[in-house]
Order: structure tokens, then C-alpha cells, then sequence
């Protein structure tokens, strides 16, 4: 049977793109990075595709009329890599009707907090705040909500701490085994 073919979108370092990519290279994924897209030409993210060979699309929202524009445009290129699974990994926009209505389930996405707590931006500084002292990662469906499709996978992260540069790698380091794990187990169900 043919691989699987993902999109990684991605809006800034792209260390979860190369989770996967990496994953995928290793035999880990079973299946193959054909796309990565950004809406910040020029973001890291960018580096590492080329760094993995894989094809980039980047765009800037603003050249576009509307939102169902770019995704329209997206969607051509998605259609014409014949790509089955879309992961979300820190691409900072709400998805649309248009990339919604043809992918969906097969749209998943990243979140650094153990939903549905601390939704939206700077989650991880959301929960610094709070004070909480276990936090998280959160592997989800994408729907119309900002951060709300069901779960698939979530891991805990105690800490008890107050330090952002001691948490952060924690955080990081946790997302890029459960992305891939993840991607991996719901290959079988697309
Ligand atoms: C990750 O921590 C991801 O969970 C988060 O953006 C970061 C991207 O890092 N996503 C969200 O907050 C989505 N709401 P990366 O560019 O190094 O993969």
C-alpha cells in the first residue's frame, strides 16, 4: 500500500515539523512529508524543510482578499500533493470553511496545555500564571473552535516550578514524542 501523505503547517521554529519529518525519515511515521506550509515567509520552519527536502508553500494572508482565498489557494496544492493528513504545528490561525469542509478529521494540531485548559496563545504562559502545577501537551482535532476539536492523545507534565526557561524544553521535549506517536496511530484510521 502507498504511503501516507502529510502537510505540516507551521508559523514559526518548526521544531514539531521536524519531529515529525525526522519520524517520518526514521521509519517511525509510516508515511512521508510531502508539503510544508507557512504563513510567515522566512520563518525557521523553513530551514528545517529544506533541511529534510520537503517542498515548501509560503504566503503571506495579507496578499489575500479573505481567508477562503489563501485556504482555496492551499487547498490546490494540498489536492495536487495528493496529501491525506494536515497537522497543525504552531501555525497561529483559526482554519476555515474551505480547508475544513475537504479535510475534515484528517485536520490535527498541537497545543501545549492539557486542554481544554489555557486555550489560545502563550498557553504555557497562561498556566505559569495560573500557578498550576501539572501541565501539558494536547494532540486534537481540528474544528471550527480555537483549540476545541476532540482529543486524541494528551501527556501530563508535573512541575512544580516558576521558571519558563526551565519549563519550556520540558514542554517541547514531551510534544515531539507525542506528535509523532500520535500521527502514527491514527495513520491506520484515515
Ligand atoms: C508548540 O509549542 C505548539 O504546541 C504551539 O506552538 C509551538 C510551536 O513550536 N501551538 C499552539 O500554541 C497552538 N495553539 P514549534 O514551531 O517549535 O513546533
Amino acid at each position: 500500500m502507498d504511503k501516507k501523505r502529510i502537510a505540516v503547517f507551521a508559523s514559526g521554529n518548526g521544531s514539531n515539523f521536524e519531529a515529525i519529518a525526522k519520524a517520518c525519515a526514521e521509519g517511525k511515521i509510516d508515511a512521508e512529508v510531502v508539503l510544508c506550509v507557512t504563513d510567515r515567509p522566512g520563518a525557521y520552519v523553513t530551514k528545517r524543510a529544506e533541511k529534510f527536502g520537503v517542498p515548501m508553500i509560503e504566503f503571506r494572508p495579507k496578499d489575500f482578499a479573505s481567508k477562503a482565498d489563501f485556504e482555496t489557494m492551499l487547498l490546490g496544492h494540498l489536492r495536487e500533493n495528493k496529501v491525506d493528513l494536515i497537522c497543525l504545528a504552531g501555525y497561529m490561525r483559526i482554519i476555515g470553511d474551505v480547508l475544513l469542509g475537504a479535510y475534515e478529521g484528517r485536520i490535527i494540531n498541537i497545543h501545549p496545555s492539557l486542554l481544554p485548559a489555557f486555550q489560545g496563545a502563550d498557553a504555557i504562559g497562561q498556566a505559569l500564571n495560573y500557578g498550576v502545577k501539572v501541565f501539558g501537551v494536547t494532540v486534537h482535532y481540528v474544528d471550527h473552535t480555537l483549540d476545541g476539536g476532540k482529543i486524541i492523545s494528551q501527556v501530563a507534565i508535573p512541575y512544580e516550578g516558576s521558571d519558563r526557561e526551565e519549563l519550556e524544553p520540558l514542554v517541547h521535549a514531551q510534544e515531539h514524542i507525542l506528535y509523532p506517536a500520535t500521527v502514527q496511530n491514527i495513520l491506520k484510521k484515515l
